[in-house]
């Protein structure tokens, strides 16, 4: 009788034991050897735009806050008084020139230092030293305008960590003024990972009408575009060549106003930082999406669109609208994505079929798995665990 746990006659790094997606262990674990380990991206620093923007996340489960000091530079703090650990910050987003907390009204400057304790007189029998209160720091960094926190400090320094993928969107994202233009974040019924996978698997653009008619890994056999691995579990796709992608085909007329520098009209690159940052660009605008998971099967995604600051309001206008239409929350693609992952989720956790096939191979034509297969290698490495066979000890 035919079982779904009969692993598949496949070389070990060909297939997946879906159980890394639903395993209430596994996922404790990646929240420490992976998410307390890594650089992860937060925003982009025009979100901190001016002294005293700051921006609080999520990060492995531990708030953090991101602001920018009067000296211009960006610093991360962990959240969390020091008098008795409640939360100081508790807006998404905003401008301070101190933060103070709402429990017993202790202050903080923008450099994380303890400025301010309520009735101080109470303490001088203790003679308790402000000075060595001030927020926790957290490794805070950015490169190409996009804003990293690390809470390891043994990890290498982000340069290093990112490595030359990097080079790719350098020109579009580092050497002009860009700002956010669309930000939407939804709870998604599905593990975080699949959000990744799906954001870097290439196969299944036979799932998008859109992308039917306009990618050129789905027009032709095969596509001047190609998948590029590098270090550390990030890959990405694009082409030096002349490879656009058709999206008149698509009724995106005039999809590249605005076009950013280095960039062809038409054009997409696609980086994956692993482990949940995409950064996809479009010709004229970037898709970014982070990720913050919740429980096995619940994850936050954040997206954001970003452009050039200074295009006239009718490219602006333009610009917003082709985004919306492929990438947007009711955008085409988008939604199928979330519909595709949810529904694979739901269905994975119900362990009928036990294993996922990641073995096809085509010279890293942009529909090959060679990038998710080097994900979850990545994945592997860093968890001491086998993607094929995570629960079996040795
Ligand atoms: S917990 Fe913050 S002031 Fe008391
Ligand atoms: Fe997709």
């Amino acid at each position: 009788m035919i079982s779904g746990y009969e692993p598949p006659a496949l070389p070990e790094t060909h297939y997946l034991d879906n159980r890394i997606f639903t395993d209430a262990a596994i996922f404790a674990q990646e929240q420490k050897d992976i998410y307390e380990r890594v650089w992860l991206f937060i925003c982009h620093e025009s979100e901190l735009a001016a002294p005293g923007d700051f921006r609080t996340a999520s990060v492995a489960g531990k708030p953090v806050v991101l602001v920018r000091g009067t000296d211009g530079v960006i610093r991360a703090f962990y959240n969390v008084c020091r008098h008795r650990a409640a939360p100081v910050v508790r807006e998404e987003a905003g401008n301070a020139t101190e933060f103070q907390c709402f429990y017993h009204l202790w202050t903080y400057g923008l450099d994380g230092a303890c400025t301010g304790i309520t009735k101080p007189g109470g303490y001088d029998a203790v003679q308790l030293d402000r000075s060595k209160l001030g927020l926790i720091p957290v490794r805070c960094d950015s490169i190409a305008g996009l804003v990293f926190v690390c809470l390891s400090e043994e990890t290498e320094p982000l340069e290093d960590y990112i490595g030359p993928i990097i080079d790719s969107v350098r020109e579009p994202l580092g050497t002009a003024s860009l700002s956010v233009f669309h930000y939407n974040k939804a709870e998604l019924g599905a593990n975080w990972k699949l959000w990744q996978d799906n954001n870097s698997e290439r196969y299944h653009s036979l799932l998008h009408f859109i992308n039917r008619k306009t990618q050129p890994w789905v027009i032709a056999k095969t596509s001047p575009m190609k998948l590029r691995l590098f270090d550390n579990g990030h890959s990405g796709y694009w082409s030096d060549a002349d490879a656009t992608v058709t999206y008149d085909a698509g009724g995106y007329k005039d999809a590249s106003v605005g076009t950013l520098p280095g960039m062809r009209d038409n054009e997409m690159r696609v980086i994956n930082i692993f482990p949940d940052l995409m950064i996809n660009i479009r010709a004229n605008v970037v898709r970014l999406d982070r990720m913050v998971p919740i429980a096995p099967g619940k994850t936050l995604v954040e997206w954001r669109g970003l452009g050039l600051t200074d295009v006239p309001e009718a490219v602006e206008k333009d610009r917003l609208r082709h985004h919306n239409m492929f990438w947007g929350p009711a955008g085409r693609n988008l939604g199928e994505d979330v519909i595709a992952v949810e529904a694979q989720w739901a269905s994975m956790a119900t362990d009928v079929v036990r294993y996922s096939i990641l073995a096809r191979e085509e010279d890293l034509n942009p529909t090959d798995d060679a990038n998710v297969r080097a994900y979850y290698q990545e994945w592997g490495r860093r968890m001491g665990r086998a993607p094929h066979a995570p629960l079996n000890s040795g």
